[in-house]
């Protein structure tokens, strides 16, 4: 097992990647919080955790209010007694341009896909500083090259980069290491939610393998970030996106 008893946090699992990667940490040994605004959802993962015969705990969580994030690791440490990983991979995606776009909508998708892993990287890391630890953060191919339809998305990921980058040499010296994923078109609700069948057809072909990718495939990315496989690896950026970004 490569994350046998270590306490892992992952935001926006009740769903998609997040979902994928809960069922995997907990299958290779990890203890999970399952940190959501999904009840239902999160509660569901947690079940299929627990059926599973592994170890779920489902913290109902806004990862934009500080007052829930610091719940959510009080809450964690009083359950399991520690943190070892965070993974900061709640999002929500928004096709709109600048014109159009309403101010309501730039600072949701700011606060979720951006303040969303300050927030919780900042309650977390005085947490991960007493034995180490890793940070992973889910940004996107978007936060690589850009598209037209999706500003505030793009400019979203693209400071999560950054801000996971100026983090890593922050807390180097604490054992934390700290890198970025950044997956390309994966089959979950949130791309669903907004691209037909016939344009998800389209969209393939804007990758090198032409396909869109399972959450499954990020999910065994970040295990590897997060075991100690990855012992030498901190402030890296990672594609997984079937060659999206190079088309
Ligand atoms: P999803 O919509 O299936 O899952 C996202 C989860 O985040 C949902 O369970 C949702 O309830 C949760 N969430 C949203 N706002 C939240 C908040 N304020 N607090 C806590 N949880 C919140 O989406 P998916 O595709 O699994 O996305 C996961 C991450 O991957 C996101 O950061 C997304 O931007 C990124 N991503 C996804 C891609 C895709 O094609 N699916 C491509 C590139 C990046």
């Amino acid at each position: 097992m490569k994350l046998k008893d270590k306490v892992a946090v992952i935001t926006g699992a009740a769903s998609g990647i997040g979902k994928a990667t809960a069922v995997l940490f907990a299958k290779e040994g990890a203890k999970v919080v399952i940190a959501d605004v999904d009840f239902n959802n999160g509660k569901e993962v947690e079940n299929l955790i627990s059926k599973n015969k592994g170890d779920a705990t489902f913290i109902s969580t806004d990862v934009t209010d500080s007052k829930q994030v610091k719940r959510l690791f009080e809450r964690t440490i009083k359950k399991y007694g520690k943190l070892d990983i965070l993974f900061n991979n709640a999002g929500i995606y928004l096709l709109s341009t600048v014109d159009k776009m309403e101010e309501k909508d730039w600072d949701a998708v700011i606060d979720v896909n951006l303040k969303g892993p300050f927030l919780c990287s900042k309650f977390a890391i005085p947490l991960l500083k007493k034995n180490g630890g890793v940070i992973l953060n889910t940004a996107s191919t978007l936060g690589l090259v850009v598209e037209a339809e999706t500003p505030a998305y793009c400019a979203s990921k693209a400071a999560l980069i950054h801000l996971s980058k100026a983090m890593a040499i922050a807390y180097a010296k604490d054992n934390i290491r700290i890198n970025t994923i950044c997956p390309g078109p994966i089959d979950t609700p949130l791309l669903r939610k907004s691209y037909s069948s016939e344009e998800l057809e389209e969209y393939k072909k804007g990758t090198a393998m032409n396909r869109i990718g399972k959450p499954e495939e990020v999910a065994r990315v970040a295990l590897f970030l997060a075991s100690d496989e990855a012992s030498y690896v901190t402030g890296g950026v990672y594609t997984v996106d079937g060659g999206e970004a190079l088309m």
